[in-house]
């Protein structure tokens, strides 16, 4: 009997087989929701949106019952490494298992509820949260004011750059240059691009730190800015960060803290105490938000005196009498996002903040340190560190006598690693490191994971010399075996066409 369209897909498909896509699965007619009928009358779309405006034919979407739809979401999550799956020690991301109570708060109906467009006097418990959360970041951080507009890490480096601009400008010094060291994380020189400012990259010496020398020589008055994350991407404590800040300030310049990842650091120092400026924070790395394909996330940017009446606006303010308003500076850069930001991110970090209290924040960083440094001194015979100092929450290794000696790479291991059941660390970053592979992981991980993490990575170890082959072709007991990054990046289909189907 011939059916209509679309491919069945049932439990089966865990196996081997490959999950078919969406549009696959597609049945016209089939639909996954249903609208409540009302008395609103129906009016053309023509009616609101201009025709240049409007699509010239239908999207053609995939249809399909919730049946199908919640089966095949189902089924590819089931095929996925997830921090509620097990060790997720991706370095740089903080992939840390997250409090469920925290998720919990930010799916109560009292605050998802309420759309961001209500009036101050009818969301008052929102603005009260924000109003918090603010605080609390600047108490963490040292820091006198915050905007919690900006939607991501990177987005909260270019709202950084954008105040350092007009700070400067409102001092009649416009300035062009911006310092970053070698081992930054990339979106740093993007921001900086973004932000109309050109990068002057400072090199590392040879104990990974900033050439404090360097550094100086390429100060002047035309320099905007540094921009630093401390502990750096190689995981270690900037020494002299205090040298760093006093000399950029000799020159008028001010301090950027990437702090895009706060796990080192939370209740034992504060950015504000270092000397800088602007700080902005990832709460989708270290405020219970997963980094990545977790979803959205949000990268407030925390200042100093100096820099407040700069901030984005509109934020949320509290007056004498206890009620809350939205209030903009006049002199505040403007908005950084259509709303006030992504809200549900932002109540997760104020549960996970308030669920742990001061000294909890204090006992997450000593842990995740405590992590890196136990496993990079277990793997020290097997993956050396790249440079041999206690390192803060984590540890960059290196594969390199792996590939002179057997042709197996730093992406080797890490894929190796999957089959073991482990997600691959961060690999080839920073890129100042051959043959990096870089472990985060994470306080929440306990010494029995991190045993059994070691076992699987001298278990490869030995692979590189008895199955080098395998190695190579690694993961291959995994659903999706080794894949040609190469061509996934360059022939990316990001898109299916009905013409196509
Ligand atoms: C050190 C550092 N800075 C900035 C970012 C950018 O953050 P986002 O991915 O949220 O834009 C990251 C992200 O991983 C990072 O590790």
């Amino acid at each position: 009997m011939s059916l209509p369209g679309g491919r069945a897909a049932s439990a089966p498909l865990l196996g081997h087989e490959i999950e078919p896509t969406i549009f696959e699965l597609s049945v016209h007619g089939r639909s996954a929701y249903q609208l409540r009928t009302t008395d609103v009358p129906a009016i053309p779309l023509s009616d609101f949106i201009p025709a240049e405006h409007l699509a010239p034919k239908r999207v053609a979407l995939a249809e399909v019952s919730e049946r199908d739809l919640v089966g095949h979401f189902t089924r590819l999550s089931h095929r996925q490494f997830s921090v509620d799956l097990g060790a997720y020690p991706l370095g740089s991301c903080t992939m840390k298992y997250n409090p469920k109570f925290c998720d919990a708060v930010a799916a109560d109906p009292g605050l998802n509820s309420v759309h961001p467009g209500v009036p101050a006097s009818l969301s008052q418990g929102w603005l009260e949260l924000l109003v918090t959360l603010e605080h609390k970041l600047c108490v963490i951080t040292g820091m006198a004011a915050a905007t919690l507009q900006p939607a991501a890490g990177a987005a909260g480096e270019l709202t950084g750059l954008l105040l350092m601009r007009a700070y400067h400008g409102a001092n009649g010094d416009l300035r062009k240059r911006i310092l970053i060291p070698d081992s930054a994380h990339g979106t740093n020189p993007a921001s900086v691009t973004l932000g109309g400012y050109e990068v002057t990259t400072i090199p590392s010496n040879d104990r990974g730190l900033v050439d404090l020398a360097a550094l100086k020589a390429a100060l002047g008055p035309d320099v905007a800015g540094i921009m630093l994350t401390n502990p750096n991407t190689l995981g270690l404590f900037e020494e002299e960060i205090v040298e760093i800040a006093a000399a950029v300030h000799a020159v008028g310049g001010l301090l950027y803290y990437d702090g895009a990842n706060l796990n080192a650091i939370l209740g034992v120092i504060r950015p504000g105490d270092m000397g800088f400026d602007i700080v902005h924070m990832n709460l989708h790395k270290t405020f219970a938000t997963p980094h990545g394909g977790g979803g959205p996330g949000a990268g407030p940017v925390a200042v100093s005196p100096r820099l407040v009446e700069f901030l984005p606006g509109p934020r949320a303010a509290c007056r004498d009498d206890g009620s809350y308003y939205w209030e903009t500076s006049e002199r505040s850069i403007g908005r950084v996002h259509g709303w006030h930001g992504n809200s549900m991110v932002l109540a997760r970090a104020l549960a996970y903040i308030d669920v742990h209290g001061g000294d909890g924040l204090t006992r997450v960083a000593q842990h995740a340190v405590l992590n890196a440094n136990w496993l990079r001194e277990r793997l020290r015979e097997t993956l050396p560190a790249a440079y041999d100092r206690v390192c803060m929450h984590e540890c960059v290794l290196t594969a390199t006598w792996l590939k002179n000696a057997y042709g197996v790479r730093g992406l080797d291991v890490a894929k190796g690693l999957l089959e073991e059941g482990f997600h691959s660390p961060t690999v080839y970053f920073p890129l100042i490191v051959d043959e990096a592979l870089m472990f985060e992981p994470t306080e929440t991980e306990s010494v029995q994971t991190l045993e059994s993490l070691a076992a699987s990575i001298e278990r490869i170890a030995v692979r590189a010399k008895t199955d080098t082959d395998g190695l190579h072709h690694a993961p291959q007991t995994t659903p999706v075996s080794r894949v040609d990054e190469a061509r996934a990046a360059r022939q990316l289909i990001a898109t299916e066409d009905a013409a196509d189907r």
